[in-house]
Parts: structure tokens; C-alpha cells; sequence
């Protein structure tokens, strides 16, 4: 067996030692108060801070730094911080390094909710978002580039559009003006080492595989060097920033079976995504892995798999109604947000997706879909039976208001 695995790593990591006596997980730890041994040993507590030991509730239980320890060895950093949700990880160390007369560049594919917190948080605190194209050229991206920049985002592929980013060429760019690069790399979890493109940050939202059941929020947020960590733990832990034990327990326990599920979830994603491919109700599909997804060059060359998740562009005469009629149909497909989970989820997304810098045009409705543990020939035997009521929902005018954001 080799330790350096994936699967072994999932399985060794983040709790005792296989040949030490006592149960085989780690303990569920809750607890505010810790009782120091004496006054003096209370005095020195302050100087650990950075330190992963139980000092206060606040700074983590052994259940938090187990899972702290199985994420980092995931992402491929050295120092991992667990928060309250996916969205806490992408906002505080937003917060963390970023000061009035600061800007940030944060990719138009980018997660509504992170593009939201920029507009109006960051804004309110003297930030400047500058939104780019995911496709970016590098001359484009440096011509771009104001001194001001010290955070550079990444979120590759978007959650909703998939574009596949060249994170490298972006990551060396924002180094040569000394700017911090931070990775959504939620759906790159094991098929994306953030760190060997040049990542400083990488974020993890782990309510998606790593809970893996749909029952829980958490992100992560993980580093390399101590010069980030200690950004990052000083800024999460004056944020007052915590993650209930009970989840992060969860998460330990999903983590175990990630390596599987990714697999089976992947493998039945692509033979989905490769059979919708050829049916003439679907212009495009989005799927990092084949090449009809913008950014699939990057994809070769910097992933070594796929998941779950990816999306479909409908042909121009099937309009949002027609495809909610589709989704309404569906009977494996659940409808509903969030990804990652065992079940299938369907989700019309053109509505919901915001761009200020004109990328992101498909021509058509678009559908999310997540790819749960259900047989691969259920679900093509129920998208069959939503393309037929799709069908029968066709028009020839499709009604361009239904693109426009609530
Ligand atoms: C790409 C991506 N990042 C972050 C998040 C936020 O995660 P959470 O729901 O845990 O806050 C999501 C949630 O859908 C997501 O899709």
C-alpha cells in the first residue's frame, strides 16, 4: 500500500493510529471552557494563537483539528482552518487580507454569493472589485492590473458555466506585482493540487463532497506557509469565526468514503454528460472533461479527473419554461442548490447567473446538474423523459426576459 494515495490518505488521516488502542474515530470534542492547570499556564496562552491546540473553544477541539488535518493533506497545504460554511471560507480570508484602497479581481464566472459579498461589503470598507473574464488572456490580465491589487481569485470551473481557468499563468501574473492568489477549489477537490499552480489560499466548501450527504455546511481554507497562516488564523479568529464539532465530526466521517463516491459520481457524470451530448435538444454541454467546455485545454493540463457537477445549454428554441417544465418532470432529479451530495439535483440556471464583463453568453437556457449515486441508467432513462416533455414544450420565440436577474 502506498501512504501517498489518495484513498489511503483519506483513510489514515485525521484520526489515531491504526495500531493504537481505542476506537477507531476521533473523538466528537465540544466544549467551550478549557481548565488551565494553573495561573501561570493561562498567561502563556495568548502566544499560542497560532498554534492548533485546545486554548478556548474558539480556537478548535481535537475533532476540529483532525478534520483540519485531513483537509490539509487533501489540498496539498500544510495548515488548513475550518469555518462555519463554504461561503465563510471565501469571505474571511477575504476579510483578513484585505484593507481600505485594496482591490481584487474576482473571475465573472465567480459564485453569486461571492460576487455579492464584494459588491456590498467589500465596497462598504473602501475595496474595489474588478470582475474579469474567466478566459482572460495574459496580456489582457496584465494590462488590467492596477497597483492597488493584492488579492487575485480564482474559482475554477465556475459553478454554474464550468469555464476552466488557467490558474497558473493568473497566479504568476498576480505574484509579479506581489498579490495573494486565492482558489475556490471546491469542485477541483482531489483532481486540482492548488499549491503546484501556484495557489496561496485554496477553499474548500466541504457541505459539498466531503460532507457528501447533504447535511451539513462547513468550508476550509488552507495555506502553505506560515506567513498565511498567520493572516488567515489571526483574521478568522477576531472575525469570531467557528464550526459546530458535531459537523466537523460529519465531515470526518463523510471524508472516509470521498475517494468512492468522487469516482462513481465522476465516472456516471461523464458518461451522462457524453450521452446528452448527442441529443438535439442540447446545443452545448459544460463539462470540463469534454472539449465543448470553454477552458477544457486547461482542464488536460492541469486536472487529473472530474466530478460530479457540470451543465447543459438547451438549443435556442427551448425557453425557460420549457425547461422548468422539464426539471418539474424529472423524477430522480431533486431541485434544489448545493452539489455534492448522494442524490441527484437539477437546477435551470440561467436566471441566476450575473456577468458585468459580457463572458458567459451561451445562447441558450441552461441547466446545472448534479450527479448523485443513483444507476447511471435510472438517470438517462428519466433525462429521457424530461427531453420529451422539453420537447413538447418547444417555441420558436424565446422570451429574452427571463434572462434578466431578479
Ligand atoms: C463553488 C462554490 N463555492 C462555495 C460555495 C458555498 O458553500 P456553502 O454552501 O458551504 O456556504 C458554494 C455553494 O454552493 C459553491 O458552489
Amino acid at each position: 500500500m502506498n501512504e501517498n494515495d489518495f484513498e489511503s490518505r483519506l483513510i489514515l488521516r485525521g484520526r489515531p493510529p491504526t495500531k493504537s488502542h481505542g476506537f477507531v474515530n476521533p473523538k466528537l470534542v465540544r466544549g467551550s471552557t478549557v481548565l488551565y492547570e494553573n495561573c501561570a499556564q493561562r498567561q502563556t496562552i495568548g502566544a499560542r494563537r497560532l498554534e492548533q491546540e485546545e486554548i478556548y473553544g474558539l480556537y478548535g477541539t481535537e475533532t476540529h483539528f483532525a478534520l483540519e488535518a485531513l483537509v490539509a493533506e487533501i489540498e496539498g497545504g500544510t495548515r488548513c482552518q475550518i469555518v462555519s460554511t463554504g461561503l465563510a471560507a471565501i469571505t474571511a480570508p477575504l476579510l483578513a487580507y484585505l484593507r481600505t484602497g485594496d482591490t481584487v479581481f474576482v473571475p465573472d464566472s465567480v459564485y453569486g454569493p461571492t460576487r455579492r459579498f464584494c459588491d456590498t461589503i467589500l465596497r462598504r470598507y473602501g475595496v474595489q472589485t474588478r470582475y474579469y473574464d474567466p478566459l482572460i488572456s495574459e496580456h489582457q490580465l496584465r494590462s488590467l492590473i492596477p497597483s492597488s491589487l493584492r488579492v487575485m481569485m480564482v474559482e475554477s470551473p465556475g459553478s454554474h458555466t464550468f469555464e476552466v481557468q488557467d490558474v497558473p499563468m493568473i497566479s504568476k501574473v498576480a505574484h509579479e506585482v506581489g498579490a495573494k492568489v486565492f482558489m475556490d477549489n471546491t469542485w477541483g477537490i482531489r483532481t486540482f493540487q492548488p499549491f503546484r499552480h501556484g495557489v496561496d489560499v485554496s477553499i474548500q466548501s466541504l457541505t459539498k463532497y466531503v460532507g457528501g450527504h447533504s447535511d451539513i455546511l462547513l468550508g476550509a481554507i488552507t495555506v502553505t506557509s506560515e506567513e498565511d497562516w498567520a493572516w488567515l488564523r489571526h483574521g478568522v479568529l477576531d472575525l469570531g469565526q467557528y464550526a459546530s464539532p458535531d459537523d466537523c465530526w460529519l465531515a470526518l466521517r463523510g471524508a472516509r468514503t470521498l475517494a468512492v463516491r468522487l469516482d462513481r459520481q465522476g465516472e456516471s457524470a461523464l458518461k451522462i454528460a457524453r450521452w446528452l451530448a448527442d441529443q438535439p435538444e442540447i446545443q452545448r454541454v459544460l463539462h470540463p472533461a469534454l472539449p465543448s467546455c470553454p477552458g477544457h485545454e486547461f482542464w488536460m493540463r492541469d486536472y487529473s479527473g472530474s466530478c460530479g457537477l457540470f451543465g447543459v445549454v438547451f438549443a435556442p428554441q427551448y425557453d425557460y419554461q420549457a425547461v422548468t417544465a422539464m426539471v418539474d418532470a424529472l423524477r430522480l432529479f431533486g431541485i434544489g442548490a448545493s452539489w455534492g451530495g448522494y442524490e441527484s439535483l437539477a437546477l435551470p440556471t440561467s436566471f441566476t447567473i450575473t456577468r458585468t464583463e459580457g463572458s458567459g453568453n451561451f445562447g441558450g437556457e441552461m441547466l446545472r446538474l448534479q450527479i448523485g449515486l443513483e444507476h447511471t441508467e435510472d438517470l438517462i432513462t428519466d433525462l429521457k423523459a424530461g427531453l420529451a416533455v422539453l420537447r413538447s414544450h418547444s417555441s420558436t420565440v424565446r422570451d429574452e426576459s427571463i434572462l434578466t436577474n431578479p
